[in-house]
């Protein structure tokens, strides 16, 4: 099976040298919030990430200050009584960007029967937006993430469930991974993470054998090399592409093919 983060991850960090929005940021569009919301969001993030993705600070240092920043930008939201049939409107019109590859990745994981666990501390309902604007929300793609909540008339009320922001997957993974019977029963996953908490993406999964992992270090390239290549199998240097993953799926899938023919 793939494990696999949203954010960064499956999509890009960066276009002609324009930062692509996350899933979060996809909502700053004037059809769903107001100015002021927008700026006050945009000043979270500009507290937040800078902590987020710091060598220097320990997970437990970062862990509360992460509750405080999601919860934040969830109250703010929710204030602005978000419209669920907009939400298509605003990804369509934002500059949202899967890496390039990114069709032949989900085509053959849906060729091979692979299961795909995206999971992800963004906002569900956007990233499902995401991945059915550019036609691979295939049936071998399974979501755990943030989803909104909403009232009768399709107004946003409140975050279903248990909050997932980029430290806790561990938790996230033990509750819902482990319920999810179609990752029952393989022993070899492949993880995809831009974060060192998508480490921990696989730890509800029980029985996996083998694991491989591939981080994406976007930022901080200097600051962070060593703890990456510490941390993960496989480090990819400002690689706006799948081709590394497509690559040794490749060489997986063919193999089976062989297996298979023979
Ligand atoms: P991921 O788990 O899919 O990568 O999503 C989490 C990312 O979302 C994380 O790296 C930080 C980012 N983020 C924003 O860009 N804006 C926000 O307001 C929040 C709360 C998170
Ligand atoms: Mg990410």
């Amino acid at each position: 099976m793939v494990i696999s983060d949203f954010d960064m991850t499956l999509t890009r960090f960066a276009h002609n040298g324009k930062r692509v929005p996350t899933t979060h940021n996809i909502l700053d569009h004037r059809l769903l919030i107001d100015e002021d919301c927008s700026k006050k969001i945009r000043e979270l993030l500009n507290t937040y990430y800078p902590i987020e993705i710091d060598a220097g600070r320990t997970v437990e240092d970062k862990l509360p200050l992460m509750v405080e920043w999601w919860t934040q930008v969830h109250e703010l939201l929710i204030q602005q009584r978000i419209r669920k049939d907009l939400l298509a409107q605003a990804v369509k019109e934002s500059s949202a960007m899967l890496r390039e590859g990114y069709k032949v990745f989900f085509d053959r994981l849906t060729e091979q029967q692979v299961p795909l666990l995206i999971f992800s501390a963004g906002v569900g309902d956007v990233l499902e937006e995401v991945i059915r604007q550019n036609n691979v929300f295939h049936p071998n793609v399974h979501i755990i993430s943030n989803y909104m909540d909403f009232d009768q008339t399709g107004v946003l009320r409140a975050f279903q469930g248990q909050l997932n922001h980029t430290f806790n997957k561990r938790e996230g993974a033990l509750s819902h991974a482990s319920g999810l019977r179609v990752l029952q029963g393989r022993p070899n996953v492949l993880l995809l993470g831009d974060s060192l908490g998508d480490l921990t993406m696989a730890d509800g999964v029980s029985e996996h054998q083998n694991i491989l992992t591939i981080g994406f270090l976007n930022d901080q390239m200097d600051e962070r090399k060593e703890l990456y290549v510490k941390s993960f199998d496989v480090v990819l240097v400002k690689d706006e592409t799948m081709e590394v993953p497509n690559a040794i799926l490749k060489y997986i899938t063919s193999s089976t093919d062989n297996k298979l023919d023979a």
